[in-house]
């Protein structure tokens, strides 16, 4: 069943002098409730505004957003409200932008004391207090770290907070952006293994944002592959690893050590500026199998294996 659906989403953003950046290029996506999918892509390709627009957390310019069968696309910041409760972002260091000076249980418990429960009261200070100790154990602090200000913590931990404080309203969807690439390697793993446990412990939902194809392999059962805004193959993680179709993925595959047994050459160039992208196929400047059609006719996504789709004319 799905639970969070893209349909053609699209995202500009004006960038002065009547210029127009295409962040996220006609989109569509669904993430099936209980899932984990993970959405690659090189720096800038548009996974952020993706994760946002998706969640709301800013206005779409084109296309629809449905979550749990509702069309959210342009419902008002107000009406959206109730819905917040049910969908969460985890980000790469949000206890970084939060206020230092404050306690970690103060920090958990914001999210507790700003939404009121379904029937419109208020939580009681017992209640909250309860709930926060809950949700320490879940993400494997201590109780008594509570009264600690979150400067004290290492990134690490300070992540766990942001999982907490995510994870305090009961979301049936996390989104997390890059919840582990600001973390030294020691602790990802760590960080890695706490989201996959809650993920099955809570049955969450999950479309997890990454540019190491590593950490997707692991957490992933899907996986999207985005390029200059447009997702350019979805699959089976394994499937997509083991054969990719798109010849981006295989050159990202390429690119890692252990990725792949493949021949694909490496990326060649510069991802083109989403200010004047490629006409036809927008990987068409860096494609090693481009033909003139490639330059012409933009690819749309297409099925072409069960549950794989690929944006390509001659895909591998
Ligand atoms: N508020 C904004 N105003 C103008 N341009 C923006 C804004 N936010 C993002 N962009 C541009 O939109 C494009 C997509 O950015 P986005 O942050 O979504 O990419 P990303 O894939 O998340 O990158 P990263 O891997 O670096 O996090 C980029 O070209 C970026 O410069
Ligand atoms: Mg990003």
């Amino acid at each position: 069943m799905i639970l969070l659906e893209a349909v053609a989403l699209s995202k500009t953003y004006a960038v002065g002098r009547g210029r127009v950046l295409h962040a996220v290029d006609e989109v569509s996506l669904r993430v099936n409730r209980g899932e984990t999918v993970g959405l690659v892509g090189e720096s800038g390709c548009g996974k952020s505004t993706l994760g946002r627009c998706l969640l709301r957390l800013q206005p779409v310019t084109d296309g629809a957003v449905r979550f749990a069968g509702q069309d959210i696309t342009s419902t008002s910041m107000r009406a959206l409200r109730p819905l917040r409760t049910r969908m969460q972002m985890v980000f790469q260091d949000p206890v970084a932008s939060l206020n230092p000076r404050r306690r970690v249980g103060d920090l958990i418990a914001e999210p507790l004391r700003v939404h009121r429960l379904p029937d419109g009261r208020r939580r009681s200070t017992e209640a909250v207090a309860a709930r926060v100790s809950e949700l320490l154990d879940l993400v494997g602090l201590r109780r008594d770290q509570m009264q600690r200000y979150s400067h004290e913590f290492s990134g690490g931990q300070r992540q766990r907070i942001g999982i907490a404080r995510a994870l305090a309203l009961g979301p049936e969807l996390v989104v997390a952006d890059e919840p582990v690439s600001a973390l030294d390697v020691s602790v990802q793993a760590q960080v890695v293994n706490l989201l996959m446990d809650l993920q099955e412990r809570l049955g969450l939902t999950m479309l997890f944002i990454a540019h190491d194809l590593a950490v997707v392999r692991q957490v992933a059962t899907r996986v999207a592959v985005m390029y200059l805004g447009s997702i350019v193959e979805t699959g089976p993680t394994e499937e997509v690893f083991a054969r990719p179709a798109h010849h981006y993925t295989a050159a990202l595959l390429a690119a890692v050590p252990g990725g792949r047994d493949s021949m694909a050459p490496p990326l060649r160039g510069e991802v083109p500026s989403p200010l004047d992208p490629p006409a036809g196929c927008k990987f068409h400047t860096r494609c090693p199998r481009a033909e003139a059609r490639c330059s012409a006719e933009r690819p749309v996504l297409r099925v072409v294996a069960a549950g794989r789709e690929v944006a390509c004319h001659f895909p591998i």
